[in-house]
């Protein structure tokens, strides 16, 4: 093995991988060698933003790269369908060795943003929503596939979750809760695993300039650009680096921690 192919050998299952975030990590995972099961909620949610014009193209795209891949589509707040997700990855790619965890967002039960937004206003139908999408669609992707990485002692979990899981907020207030979970989860996880040597941790990003991100925001035209300052968005990929870097061997004594990935937009300890 050498750093340029650190993931060979390596089957990595990313979830909401058909677009966004989870696209610039499935790609990252594929240029480091992994061969990568590409997964959305369904086979035209990549082309919502215009990204790509469905889930097949989305994973034509990694094919490219020359890594074994694969399409698969379910609603991650399914239990059944989080089983036949990780069932139909192994049969088709092997055993899995590297889950990140990207499916989620700040999306109401009837979809666009909760409306209100906050602490005390926010509808317990889009609390649900919230929950589900995010948190639990976390939890059931782990219990569909850690056991068997314990097992086997062999495997690497990074779960997504924001910038907003680490201080307080009067709007996004459902998303950043259960933001929030995923963190504390992913360490209650790490407990459960350490003995077996699977390794979990949890990457919180910073705003990013994904597809989604751009085309439902009002952007900060001084922080789109790359230059030297911090006080910027990021870009998917840099994101995806510190991913890549989690789930691989050198990150081999690295567990149950939350990394920041937010040019220092939450600078405090812990
Ligand atoms: N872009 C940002 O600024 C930013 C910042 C912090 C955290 N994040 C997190 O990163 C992840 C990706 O964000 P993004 O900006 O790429 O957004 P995105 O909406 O483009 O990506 C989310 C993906 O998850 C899928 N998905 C959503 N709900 C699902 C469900 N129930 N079952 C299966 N798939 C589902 C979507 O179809 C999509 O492919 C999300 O978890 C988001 O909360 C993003």
């Amino acid at each position: 093995m050498n750093d340029a192919k650190m993931l060979e050998g390596h089957v990595a299952l990313v979830t909401g991988s058909g677009r966004g975030l989870g696209y610039a990590i499935a790609y990252r995972l594929a240029e480091l060698g992994a061969n990568v099961a590409i997964h959305d909620r369904s086979q035209e949610a990549p082309a919502e933003f215009g990204e790509f014009k469905d889930l097949n193209a989305s994973a034509a795209s990694i094919a490219e790269l020359g890594v074994q891949t694969m399409g698969v589509v379910g609603d991650i707040g399914d239990e059944e369908a989080t089983v036949r997700i990780a069932r139909d990855v192994q049969a088709k790619l092997g055993p899995i060795s590297v889950l990140v965890n990207c499916a989620g967002g700040d999306i109401a039960a009837k979809g666009g943003k909760p409306n209100p937004n906050d602490a005390l206003g926010i509808k317990l139908e889009d609390i649900r929503a919230l929950l589900d999408r995010n948190l639990i669609g976390t939890m059931l992707m782990c219990r569909a596939v850690v056991p068997e990485m314990m097992e086997r002692h062999r495997g690497s979990v990074v779960n997504i979750a924001s910038g907003a899981a680490h201080f307080g907020h009067t709007k996004e207030v459902g998303y950043a809760a259960a933001k929030a979970a995923i963190v504390h989860y992913t360490r209650c996880l790490a407990a459960e695993t350490r003995e077996q040597g699977v390794r979990v941790n949890v990457v919180s990003p910073g705003a990013t300039k994904t597809g989604r991100f751009l085309a439902t925001r009002v952007t900060d035209p001084d922080r789109m650009e790359e230059g030297y300052s911090l006080n910027r968005y990021a870009n998917p990929r840099e994101i995806a680096n510190g991913v890549a870097f989690l789930a691989s061997d050198m990150a081999s004594f690295v567990h149950g921690q939350a990394l920041r990935i937010d040019g220092g937009l939450t600078l405090y300890p812990g």
